[in-house]
């Protein structure tokens, strides 16, 4: 009797931050945007996280792929 191979895990999105964690997630309160504009990286791969350091440039070129930071900007009045 030949059983079908099970499938491989899918891949993980997460590949170094906070791995000790069972899950990641951070809190932001609107008080907090001292500056006028933030980037929050949301390619898992900043060595800032959860801020952008850019690093999503190298990762897309690298792979392919088009992944960029969220971008928080205060609203001009
Ligand atoms: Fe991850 Fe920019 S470094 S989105």
């Amino acid at each position: 009797l030949l059983l079908p191979k099970p499938s491989p895990p899918p891949p993980i999105c997460n590949p170094a931050i906070k791995k000790e964690s069972p899950k990641v997630a951070d809190l932001v309160e609107i008080e907090d945007l001292a500056k006028e504009k933030i980037s929050y990286c949301r390619c898992w791969r900043s060595s800032k996280f959860p801020y952008c350091d850019g690093t999503h440039n190298k990762h897309n070129e690298t792979t392919g792929d088009n992944v960029g930071p969220l971008v928080l900007k205060r609203k001009e009045k």
